[in-house]
């Protein structure tokens, strides 16, 4: 009876030590171990990615009439670096496309082969809208990757035949950075002279840079391109955008492969930065070590320059577009193409417009 009176005297002693240590805790340690955020920066980033036409499987998941696509390998390089995806159904009209815009923080474009049509509309229009916000003072980024590279370089020319034929079609190549080419403040670029000095961000180091120009580190898989001499002969092209690097195709002729716009917080590739991470249709695609850190410092790139983005949309409006509101579906099984896409199949076109 005795011991039992202890016990429970003692059991009721650790409990109230507990409780006191957590107020402590509370009280003391944690104000001074957490300090507050940067409230310049917007910790909770939606990246808008605009579907492409097709399933992205050429018929095998979805003959579905306007039937297109996002590779999941773009939401989860977004996602890896911290923010989360809405996609931006490109068949949506173009109301319902305006309000998802002002749901996201930064837009990516995606690889892919349309363009013509309503998708090649709706990418200019997005690029448009992209160019107001930040003429407005809203910091607003874009990733246009592939063909979202070759869109921009038609769009900015207004010249549907600005691209050349380049044969690059799924292989792996090396970067070469352009002669004394200024990475300060790009997707290269290991200083951010926004932030203050003790916010300094390192991302590629200089011996993975040097690796990218010996290795081959990034995924190639296109057919057109635009070689540097055109690239700078062009007013248009060579105001807009700084040339980062350039890559050589099959035939040892090079092309431009990655570009930054001078004024804007906009930064394309001819080749695809998300794929090392995720996708496995090509036994082409790099998955080493380095080829991985390649992935991770673009996606931090970009969603770093997202977090500058003021924009905060309502909650409720978030969640209802995100894309865990979709399924995936696995379509890499075939042993080719996409490892995982979400299919968007527009509901019968009514009376919806
Ligand atoms: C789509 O059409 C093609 C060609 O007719 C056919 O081979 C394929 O099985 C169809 N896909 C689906 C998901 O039904
Ligand atoms: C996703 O899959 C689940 C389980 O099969 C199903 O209940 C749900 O309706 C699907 N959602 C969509 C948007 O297709
Ligand atoms: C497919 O897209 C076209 C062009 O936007 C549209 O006219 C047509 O109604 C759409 N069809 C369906 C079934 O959504």
């Amino acid at each position: 009876m005795g011991n039992y009176l202890l016990i429970s005297f003692l059991l009721l002693l650790c409990g109230i030590t507990t409780a006191v240590t957590q107020l402590f805790n509370s009280y003391l340690t944690l104000p001074s171990s957490c300090p507050a955020p940067d409230p310049a920066l917007n910790y909770r980033p939606i990246i808008g990615i605009v579907s492409h036409p097709g399933d992205g499987a050429t018929g095998r998941l979805s003959n579905a009439t306007n039937v297109s696509y996002i590779a999941a390998s773009y939401v989860k390089f977004a996602e890896m670096a911290g923010a989360r995806v809405i996609p931006l159904i490109y068949t949506e009209p173009p109301q319902v496309l305006n309000q998802k815009l002002n749901l996201v923080n930064g837009i990516i474009f995606t690889g892919g082969w349309a363009k013509d049509g309503l998708y090649f509309d709706v990418i200019k229009g997005f690029f448009q809208k992209i160019l107001e916000k930040n003429n407005a003072g809203e910091h607003f980024p874009l990733l246009a990757i592939c063909l979202g590279y070759e869109l921009l370089t038609m769009i900015i020319t207004n010249d549907n035949n600005i691209l050349e034929e380049f044969s690059a079609a799924s292989q792996a190549s090396t970067v070469q950075f352009v002669e004394n080419v200024n990475i300060e403040g790009t997707v290269f670029g290991r200083k951010n002279t926004r932030l203050p000095y003790k916010k300094v961000l390192k991302r590629f180091p200089p011996v993975l840079l040097k690796k990218m120009s010996i290795d081959c580190l990034v995924m190639q898989n296109h057919h057109f391109g635009i070689s540097p001499e055109r690239f700078q002969a062009n007013k248009d092209l060579s105001s807009f955008f700084r040339v980062l690097t350039t890559s050589t195709d099959e035939n040892n002729k090079v092309y431009v492969s990655t570009i930054q716009a001078q004024r804007y917080p906009i930064a394309a590739f001819q080749w695809h930065p998300e794929k090392n991470g995720f996708e496995w249709g090509s036994s082409r695609i790099p998955h080493s070590e380095d080829a991985i850190q390649v992935t991770t410092h673009v996606a931090n790139y970009f969603i770093s320059e997202a977090r500058k983005s003021s924009n905060k949309p309502v909650a409720r409006e978030v969640l209802d577009s995100l894309i865990y509101n979709y399924n995936l579906t696995y379509g890499g099984k075939a042993g080719k193409g996409y490892d995982e896409v979400y299919l968007f199949i527009p509901h019968s076109s009514s009376s919806s417009l």
